[in-house]
């Protein structure tokens, strides 16, 4: 039997997985996007990182550059397709395909009044409060409900189009999208806008890959439970004892995701090796089984 995955020589004397790959990373400040791409990089990938915020850019530049990656930082708003499509041509112009992409970037919820409905939800899933209606839902407004769809839903609809338009014609690639829990169910109750934008996202990788399934590109998805990135962290230092104990308690293995641990999976969806096509894979600690 012929083994159809071509092994390549690695200066760390291992096949590197991405080798001659050119991986696309959305949203790729220090959160979760700069250290899977730093993952990629390890495993011999040529990067094209972007972000919004320059600041969030350098980090990662700088992480990939100690690692010896090739790497182009674009400043692009995922929201904008005219944007998107300028980083595709700039991606091409350089290395004339694109790969791999992972949909990473995403407005989370952060605001003071996400904070407070979030500590509100925490406390009334694991103390014995009377029950009644939460008030969310009702007390949103059009601004509440509208400011995610641009780069949580559209933003991932354009790279993908725009990537499809270069791996289409190359007959292989792997796109990953970077859903939630809070895309599964009501885990992210107290920010219902996200939580139906992630669910989006999760649909679109869905009618996604049976679409482009045959032209060997896989599509799948991961619907992540807390990570300690920026913003999550952000919330625990201002969180009490209490609050942050009111979370772990809803999750059975008692503590949140390391990055690494998500990007483990990022690395290995983006990999030749495997047979996953419109999956939604959540590693979540047991938050939602
Ligand atoms: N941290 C968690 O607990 C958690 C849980 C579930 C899902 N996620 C998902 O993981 C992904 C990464 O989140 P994170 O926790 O690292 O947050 P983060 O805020 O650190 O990362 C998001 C990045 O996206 C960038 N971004 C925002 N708007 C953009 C735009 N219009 N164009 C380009 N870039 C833009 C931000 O500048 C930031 O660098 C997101 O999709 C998020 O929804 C995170």
């Amino acid at each position: 039997m012929e083994a159809n995955i071509k092994l390549q020589p690695s200066q760390y004397g291992a096949a590197q997985r991405l080798a001659g790959r050119v991986a696309l990373v959305t949203g790729a400040g220090p959160g979760l996007g700069g250290v899977i791409a730093q993952a990629y990089a390890r495993e011999g990938a040529k990067l094209v990182v972007c972000d919004i915020d320059e600041a969030a850019l350098q980090t990662t530049q700088a992480a990939l550059q100690a690692l010896g990656a090739e790497c182009l930082p674009v400043l692009c708003d995922v929201s904008s397709s005219a944007s998107v499509e300028a980083m595709f041509d700039l991606a091409l112009a350089r290395w004339g395909a694109v790969d791999i992409l992972v949909n990473n970037a995403a407005r989370v919820p952060s605001s003071d009044l996400e904070t407070q409905r979030r500590n509100q939800h925490y406390a009334y899933a694991t103390t014995p409060v009377p029950r009644q209606s939460l008030g969310v839902v009702a007390s949103l407004s059009d601004e509440d409900w509208l400011k995610w769809w641009g780069v949580n839903m559209h933003g991932v609809f354009y790279c993908t189009r725009a990537a499809l338009r270069s791996m289409q014609p190359r007959q292989w690639g792997r796109i990953i999208n970077i859903a939630s829990v809070a895309g599964l169910g009501a885990g992210s109750m107290h920010s219902p806008g996200y939580s139906a934008t992630k669910a989006g996202v999760i649909s679109l990788t869905r009618t996604t890959a049976y679409d482009v399934a045959g032209a060997n590109i896989f599509v799948n998805a991961i619907a992540c439970g807390g990570v300690h990135t920026p913003p999550f962290e952000a919330y625990l230092a201002g969180a009490t004892e209490t609050q942050r104990n009111s979370l772990f308690q809803m999750i059975p293995a008692g503590r949140l995701g390391r990055p690494e641990e998500y990007a483990a999976l990022a690395l290995f969806l983006a990999a030749e090796d495997h047979y996953l096509v419109g999956q939604v894979i959540s590693p979540n600690g047991g938050y939602v089984i």
